[in-house]
């Protein structure tokens, strides 16, 4: 395959501007204010966010997973917790997540440590699930090796003939955690690459954030 045009791709971001004045003293508001544009933007799938995890080498590792709950305590996502993930976060319980909003030319950065919600919460989301959503928590070992697609096939198939007639249970590898927000980066691409770039950073347990503006 020739080159793809890899270097000649840019764009001029023109969309909005963040500015001190538009900015409240705690990053929290701000951020369900530029949640919701980004749900009436049309962005796909604009709860969709890269968590990054470090492992025990010390190394980072990211991907994407969905944002489930923005609550005055964390930002909550769902997954295995017994996965790679699930693993890291038990030896080094802290994330960076980081959301990237195209149609609004915005990206939003997130620091913070991570706690396990609690199981009644983790139950009242599982039981809210589609049935092939309940069906593949349980069929899947996230992040273990399979020997082939039919192998995971044939294990949905069981999990699924197991169930037909009952109700399907939270299994307890599955839950969420509550990401501890002590760092928020919001980032509002402008033209010439002079973006705008606000940092706020938890000062104390009483909910005091200083707020700096950052060179782009
Ligand atoms: C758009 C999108 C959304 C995803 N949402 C989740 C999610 O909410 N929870 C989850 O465990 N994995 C989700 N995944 C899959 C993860 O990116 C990843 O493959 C999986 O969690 C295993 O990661 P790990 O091996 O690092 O633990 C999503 C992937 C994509 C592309």
């Amino acid at each position: 395959m020739a080159d793809l045009p890899v270097q000649d791709l840019r764009r001029n971001y023109q969309t909005g501007s963040l500015l001190e004045a538009d900015a409240p003293a705690a990053p929290l508001p701000l951020f369900r204010t530029w949640f919701d544009a980004a749900l009436k933007s049309g962005t796909p799938e604009p709860n969709a966010m890269t968590l990054a995890t470090v492992d025990s080498r010390g190394r980072p590792r990211a991907r994407t997973v969905l944002l489930k709950g923005i609550e005055d305590s964390g930002l909550v996502f769902y997954t295995n917790y017994d996965s790679e993930k699930g693993h890291e976060l038990s030896r080094a319980p802290a994330c960076s997540l980081c959301f990237w909003w195209p149609t609004l030319e915005r990206q939003v950065r997130v620091c913070g440590l991570v706690e396990r919600i609690s199981a009644a919460e983790s139950d009242a989301y599982f039981a809210s699930r589609p049935r092939p959503s309940k069906l593949g928590a349980i069929a899947s070992d996230q992040s273990r090796v399979v020997p082939n697609r039919e192998a995971l096939e044939r294990r949905f198939a069981a999990v699924d003939a197991e169930y037909a007639h009952r109700e399907i249970p939270r299994p307890p590898h599955w839950g969420g955690y509550r990401v501890r927000p002590d760092e928020f980066e919001f980032w509002q691409g402008r033209a010439n690459r002079m973006h705008d770039r606000l940092r706020y950073r938890l000062l104390d347990g009483r909910g005091n954030w200083s707020r700096e503006r950052l060179s782009p």
